[in-house]
């Protein structure tokens, strides 16, 4: 339940409301987007996170997977979503090798996310190992978002999309990175395909919210994907996305429409149609009668 009374304009959702609404067990709502005129409509509709995912590698650029999308890709459609963004949480994705290699190189590219592309947190697909790296872009004034379970980006680690934290060393391994995280003072913490108990496990665990993705509802937050709600990825989906919308049928439908108007001459009608003014059109059949006449 939301407690802003109806009418009463909408508060920005930052940082610390996100710690308040985990604090008064509010879930969090979170969705992709990738785009200023998705973006519009996920924000007016009082989304609370919008994430610019680096899932607009498949979504939006028709890649395979999430590892070859570039900085300066996603940094092009976060431009677009902070125009179509005023009260939700903006958080753009580091891509893989965005923040690999140096912890000097993951503040740089975190800084282009805020300074150029307008986000107000980063995320990137870390655990226990890079906790430094995390510190090292938070100490430069740069919220961070984790995410941690099925984690895209080490899709050739982990031999494909597989649901993680299955055997108790996996477990144990999970809550070891999601408390590394919250120590190093992560702004949320994205839950991708575990198994619910555990999801539960660590939201009680920590103080972030959790917002998870596959990980059951015990936490925090829930996020899906724009494009699986609406049914616009081509595929099957997988268990955990309820799709809400068919665009893809709403789009099909009304480009076989267009396209069966114009071959009949249906569109566009006179109504559809610019006229000249009076004055005009009555000047332009003297010249052409006068051009007439002169034809013989
Ligand atoms: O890229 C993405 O869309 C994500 C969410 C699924 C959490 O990382």
């Amino acid at each position: 339940m939301s407690l802003t009374p109806i009418g009463e304009p909408r508060q920005k959702i930052t940082v610390a409301s996100l710690r308040e609404k985990k604090h008064l067990q509010q879930p969090i709502t979170c969705l992709t987007a990738y785009d200023y005129a998705t973006a519009r409509l996920v924000d007016e509709a009082a989304i609370d996170v919008i994430l610019v995912g680096d899932s607009l590698a498949q979504t939006m650029l028709g890649y395979e997977n999430t590892l070859t999308v570039t900085v300066g890709e996603i940094l092009h459609h976060t431009r677009a979503v902070r125009r179509g963004v005023k009260h939700g949480f903006l958080i753009a994705d580091m891509p893989f090798g965005s923040f690999h290699v140096t912890a000097d190189e993951a503040v740089r590219n975190a800084m282009r996310f805020v300074k150029e592309g307008g986000a107000e947190a980063v995320k990137m697909e870390v655990g226990e190992k890079r906790a430094d790296v995390i510190r090292r872009v938070i100490d430069a004034e740069i919220p961070v978002a984790g995410h941690i379970g099925l984690t895209p980006q080490s899709v050739n680690v982990m031999g494909g999309y597989k649901v993680q934290g299955k055997s108790l060393a996996a477990v144990e391994q999970l809550m070891k990175d999601a408390v590394a995280l919250d120590r190093a003072g992560v702004c949320c913490l994205y839950l991708e395909g575990i198994p619910r108990e555990v999801a539960a496990m660590i939201t009680a665990e920590v103080a972030t919210p959790t917002i998870g993705i596959g990980a059951g509802p015990e936490c925090d937050g829930q996020v899906l994907v724009f494009h699986d709600i609406l049914n616009l990825t081509f595929g099957p989906p997988a268990k955990f996305v309820r799709r809400y919308g068919d665009a893809a049928a709403v789009i099909t439908g009304a480009v076989q429409a267009f396209r069966a108007d114009v071959m009949s001459r249906q569109y566009p009608t006179d109504s559809e149609s610019y006229h000249l003014p009076r004055e005009t059109q009555q000047s332009l059949e003297t010249v052409m009668a006068h051009k007439r006449r002169q034809r013989g």
